[in-house]
């Protein structure tokens, strides 16, 4: 299973456990991973600077095996949509679910700055980034520190751009992909190449490993991106099931009840491209006249909808991010996952060696 990835990450398998915000990555599963000889990452975005640090704190003194932080790169959200107006558009969903707060305040770069220095100061040996490239300064303090850098690309322009930034691996992000799209370049359209299609002309355009992500759910899949040129694997919604996950008991359920048919790419709920179960709530704001404003905007103004529904088992007005390939989802330690899911690929091509 030696490959660039797990050569110059210092790791055993190529597996990366995707870090998921929001709930889902424990600094249990983190750790889970990285003992099995994985590659674990805490999820850096939404949590405050103080929970990021507390749980960096949690998996250093859990394991002296390398784990990454996962950072959202702030971009400038348009503000030409109008807020107020979407805020009043969610008046009826609000009341549905008992909510009455006022308007809250979007942090547009969800403490970024402070999370960097968090992240060099815990001396976390590996970074990776999602919706963007960090700027030249703060990737020349990671760099001369010795910090391996991992950016997300969902298109082979993506992928030159992070390369030449200076990253030393890349995630491909498929289109079926759960969670936030990573797209930061283009025209707005939402990028939507799939994993079989996506990583091999990633890395046919780049000289540093790639990372497939997106419906790689078990060893055959890690095998299939393996066998398409990728370094490794970083997968998400195979592990929202693990007994390590903090995702909801609702979206775990989903998980197994729900169709593969069920998950949309939309922006209705964040502001940017998200894979997750279709919910009436999605639709509804779709179908609205009031435009969607940006991501972290309209993320702040649902927000307080989707935390009231998640505390009262409201699915249609949750978040269930989830993948294309979630009816593979197994619940097992992370751990063990990650020791299956090596062995499942060895015995593959252990079967086309012999
Ligand atoms: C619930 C959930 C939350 C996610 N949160 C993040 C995140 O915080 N940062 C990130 O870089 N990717 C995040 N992702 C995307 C993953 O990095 C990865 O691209 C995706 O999980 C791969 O597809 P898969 O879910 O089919 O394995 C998330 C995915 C899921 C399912």
């Amino acid at each position: 299973m030696n490959t660039a990835f797990t050569d110059r990450f210092g790791i055993r398998y190529p597996i990366v456990q995707a870090p998921m915000a929001g709930g889902p990555t424990t600094p249990e599963m983190v750790i889970a991973v990285s003992e099995a000889g994985g590659l674990g990452s805490l999820a850096g975005g939404y949590v405050t600077p103080d929970v990021l640090s507390q749980q960096i704190s949690v998996v250093r003194a859990n394991t002296d095996n390398p784990f990454a932080v996962n950072l959202f790169v702030p971009a400038n959200p348009n503000v030409t949509a109008d807020a107020q107006a979407m805020w009043d558009a969610l008046q009826g969903a609000r009341e549905a679910l008992g909510i009455f707060t006022s308007m809250p305040a979007w942090n547009a770069d969800d403490h970024f700055l402070e999370k960097v220095q968090i992240v060099l100061s815990q001396r976390v040996p590996i970074v990776s980034f999602t919706f963007g490239i960090p700027d030249a300064a703060v990737l020349h303090r990671f760099k001369e520190e010795g910090r391996l850098l991992v950016g997300s690309a969902t298109s082979v322009a993506e992928a030159r751009q992070l390369e030449a930034s200076g990253m030393d691996a890349i995630v491909a992000q498929g289109s079926e992909a759960g969670g936030h799209r990573g797209t930061f370049f283009g025209d707005g359209r939402p990028t939507l190449i799939g994993t079989i299609a996506l990583t091999p002309q990633i890395v046919d355009a780049v000289n540093i490993p790639v990372l497939a992500a997106g419906g790689v759910m078990d060893g055959r899949g890690l095998a299939a991106v393996l066998a398409l040129g990728a370094a490794g694997a970083q997968m998400g919604t195979a592990f929202l099931r693990a007994k390590e996950s903090g995702a909801s008991a609702l979206l775990q359920r989903a998980l197994v009840e729900r169709e593969e048919t069920e998950t949309v790419v939309t922006r209705a709920l964040t502001g940017k491209y998200v894979r997750g179960f279709h919910t009436t709530f999605i639709e509804q704001l779709e179908k609205g006249e009031v435009p969607i404003p940006d991501y972290p905007i309209q993320h702040a103004l649902t927000s307080p909808i989707r935390k009231a529904a998640a505390a009262s088992g409201e699915a249609s007005f949750m978040s269930l991010w989830a993948g294309q390939g979630h009816r593979m989802a197994a619940s097992l330690g992370a751990g063990d996952l990650v020791v299956r899911f090596a062995q499942e690929a060895a015995e593959i091509f252990a079967r086309f060696s012999e």
